[in-house]
């Protein structure tokens, strides 16, 4: 599925950028999908607020519940002081969490299929497991900051293998809040897991593990992407995205994916794979 340059790349890079990978009909079912569960009362009734500031890494029920489910999360700025939403529903929303590839018929037959499971083995992963999908809504005006992270930091393996596929469900730019990358941040001196998020029952924490500092901007990179690309990146590699203040909203849709043949952390905070996830993406 990948060319001999492409690999070359993801490996000196840490991302590589597969345009066009879905249809446009496939991008329309899955985000008149994700529309439908965002209206829906039982994904968003009880529903919390995500935030990635590092005080709060959200440990609240609805949270931990969503491993295995599919949840809706408020934005930040979602509610007003009277403690109302300031606009609709739907356009209130960071994610859906955490579960779709496997409990949702839509998003399932997205996230699997033979296009995917080549471009995981030539990623290297030689038994991939979907642990995780998101839904990320990053709606115009109120789409919330993600602040520098490692994936690999909610997804620890020994040795690490957790990679990061992200879909582009609607074009992200610079003003909508596209990513942003380090490139080559994943390897040498600069490739450290800085924090690792932790779960011992109901607490989480994260635990920083290294002062490196985060890329700065003088070598981040941002990655526009239009609808139906594809961009895969190492775990180790630091990404970003600034909040969007723009009108259009910014839909990506994301599988963050471990090799069976790695030990994966018990403290890790989704744990109990269910069989789709042990079936990686046949
Ligand atoms: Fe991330």
């Amino acid at each position: 599925m990948l060319t001999a340059d492409q690999i070359r790349r993801y490996c000196d890079h840490g991302y590589v950028l597969l345009p066009r990978f879905k249809s446009p009909a496939e991008l329309a079912a899955v985000r008149d999908r994700a529309w439908e569960i965002a209206r829906s009362p039982q994904a968003t009734a009880g529903a919390s607020r995500f935030t990635t500031r590092r005080e709060s890494p959200g440990a609240d029920p609805w949270f931990l519940d969503s491993a295995h489910a599919v949840r809706c999360f408020f934005e930040e700025e979602a509610f007003g002081p009277d403690g109302l939403l300031t606009q609709a529903l739907e356009l209130s929303i960071n994610k859906i969490g955490h579960a779709l590839h496997d409990l949702d018929p839509t998003f399932d037959a997205f996230s699997h299929g033979p296009e995917l499971a080549a471009v995981a083995r030539d990623l290297g992963l030689a038994r991939p497991q979907i642990w995780q999908s998101m839904v990320i809504f990053k709606p115009p005006g109120i789409g919330g900051e993600v602040g520098w992270h490692q994936d690999a930091s909610f997804f620890v393996t020994e040795p690490v293998s957790v990679t990061t596929f992200w879909f582009a469900l609607e074009d992200a730019t610079l003003a909508n809040g596209c990513l942003w990358v380090e490139p080559g941040g994943h390897v040498g001196a600069r490739g450290v897991l800085r924090e690792r998020f932790e779960r011992e029952g109901d607490v989480v924490r994260m635990q920083r593990l290294s002062d490196l500092a985060w890329p700065d901007a003088s070598i981040a990179l941002p990655i526009e992407v239009s609808a139906g690309d594809l961009l895969c990146f190492h775990g180790l590699l630091p990404h970003y995205s600034a909040p969007n203040r723009s009108t259009r909203s910014r839909l990506a849709y994301t599988l963050h994916v471990t090799d069976a043949n790695c030990t994966y952390a018990p403290s890790n905070w989704i744990q109990a794979p269910s069989a789709r996830a042990l079936r990686g993406f046949v």
